[in-house]
């Protein structure tokens, strides 16, 4: 008996057999597919079913109809790389082995390589100069009680702006629901800290921002990792299952701006989201650290703005869009406020003074607004020209995220790239690039890479993605990729870092 038309894994898997024959250049761009009524005989389907799976690669931009002459394979562009696959997920709860494939991840940041690696914005593009003469007519100002402690909760000036700015997030939250963190990081650890025990299960996104896994493992948490569509965030319904039949103590995720695929969760999935882990008692810790980056139109609203009770978490940081050196950041711990300023007190005390008070006096005079105009179309240009590049240089097959804010690039490389020899390969001819694995809590990804667009494009990048492409094809074993030596790719000094 024929499977139903809407039978998703009938239609996916045709969809993926196409897919595979473009990967593998058994179909060109410009060549016929057969039409849907062939391939339905063909396959022995239903034509609603075929149908079902040419849709899919059409919105994908693998094929495109030409009236009144069938389906054809698209030309390559940027636009027409699909995005990559969500992520299969066994949905068990796993302790995280004692290996952190991060390690080595860090000890290339310190090295001057091309920074395909770090989601970092070059300090080119950051207002340092700005911040620092703010910090200095303040400290004049102040006199001697500038160097005092920051005490927890921290300088009342920056969270009145923190709160000032969440309600354009659609959060409604005062200063005293805040308290200023050491950037995102700290924020996110006080979270974990107030909501978990030392073998609880956490719920995260996979991929997820390899900072969370490190902090999960650090902590002694199973890992719960629930697959994402690249285009609306984690999958609610295996999301729905999977708490339905394991305990689970919290849920990290970012919902905007997602780190490595960048992402937006749509204002309905976040409602959705927040309803469902309210139902189960589950709180959600929000990092959005992204979250002021998009690429055009209205900052994206938070799952927080959807909170009644204060079971969501929010962790903010100005790492990314003004300066990760000076370590602001804040938390928003809702039900969990007194437990985590408590834990504030003990873990570190007190912040630097300086930094928060440039950094609201910054968020008050306009400066940081005028500063985001500017980065944000410097963000998007990047992630363009960057697309562009990885079009023309990887191999076939290779699939690309397509994110509408931030800096992040998520690429999905044929399936027998191995990104950790890519990283290595890539490293000694000078150019850093993150490795999927550590973007997951089980070494998954291994045919991923994360490619930041954070730098101002130039020949010495675009020259970099031809290296890292040459590389890529060559472990696919695609004609045409040489077998010549790469030379280290060294960025010009301050620009490049
Ligand atoms: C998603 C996400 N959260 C948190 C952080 C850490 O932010 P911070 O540098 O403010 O600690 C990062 C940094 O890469 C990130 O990508």
């Amino acid at each position: 008996v024929e499977p139903a038309s809407n039978n998703p894994w009938l239609y996916l898997r045709l969809a993926a057999s196409i897919e595979e024959m473009i990967g593998r250049r058994l179909l060109r761009p410009g060549d016929r597919i057969p039409s849907v009524r062939r391939f339905s005989m063909e396959q022995r389907v239903s034509v609603p079913t075929a149908l079902h799976a040419y849709a899919i690669l059409e919105t994908r931009g693998l094929i495109a109809a030409r009236p009144r002459s069938g389906f054809y394979v698209s030309a390559r562009s940027a636009d027409s790389l699909s995005e990559p696959d969500p992520a299969v997920s066994l949905l068990k709860a796993r302790a995280l082995s004692p290996a952190d494939p991060f390690e080595s991840l860090t000890d290339n940041m310190a090295r001057d390589l091309v920074p395909f690696g770090v989601a970092l914005p070059s300090p080119a593009l950051l207002p340092v100069g700005k911040l620092t003469r703010t910090m200095a007519s303040i400290g004049r100002r102040l006199g001697p009680a500038a160097g005092d402690y920051d005490f927890a909760p921290g300088c009342l000036a920056l969270r009145r702006e923190v709160a000032r700015r969440a309600a354009a997030a659609g959060c409604s939250l005062a200063a005293e629901d805040l308290i200023v963190t050491l950037g995102g990081t700290e924020a996110i650890n006080l979270a974990l800290r107030c909501t978990c025990e030392p073998g609880d299960t956490v719920v995260i996104e996979s991929p997820t921002f390899f900072g969370i896994v490190r902090q999960l493992r650090e902590m002694r948490l199973k890992a719960l990792p629930i697959p994402v569509d690249s285009r609306t965030g984690i999958c609610l319904d295996t999301l729905d299952r999977a708490t339905r039949r394991t305990r689970v103590a919290a849920c990290v995720l970012v919902p905007n701006f997602h780190n490595p695929i960048g992402f937006v969760m749509p204002d309905a999935r976040k409602r959705e989201l927040v309803r469902l882990l309210g139902g189960r008692g589950i709180p959600l810790i929000e990092d959005d650290v992204y979250g002021e980056l998009q690429h055009e139109g209205p900052r994206p609203r938070c799952a927080k703005a959807f909170d009644p009770d204060g079971s969501v978490i929010l962790c903010g940081s100005y790492s990314k869009t003004l300066s990760p050196g000076y370590r602001v950041g804040f938390l928003a711990a809702g039900r969990w406020h007194e437990r985590a300023l408590g834990l504030k007190k003990i873990q570190t005390l007190a912040g630097p003074t300086l930094p928060s008070l440039a950094v609201a006096e910054f968020l008050r005079n306009g400066g940081y607004d005028r500063h985001l105009r500017s980065f944000r179309e410097a963000c998007r240009r990047q992630v363009e020209e960057t697309r562009a590049a990885i079009c023309r240089y990887f191999p076939e097959g290779t699939r690309i995220s397509r994110p509408s804010g931030g800096h992040l690039l998520w690429c999905e490389l044929p399936g027998n790239v191995d990104s950790l020899e890519l990283f290595r390969e890539a490293a000694a001819a000078g150019i850093s690039i993150a490795p999927g694995p550590v973007f997951s809590s089980d070494g998954g990804f291994r045919n991923f890479v994360r490619i930041s667009c954070g730098h101002p494009w130039s020949s010495r990048l675009d020259q970099s993605l031809a290296v890292l492409g040459r590389l890529a094809r060559k472990q696919a074993r695609i004609p045409g990729a040489e077998q010549r030596r790469e030379h280290p790719l060294r960025l010009h000094s301050a620009a490049g870092r």
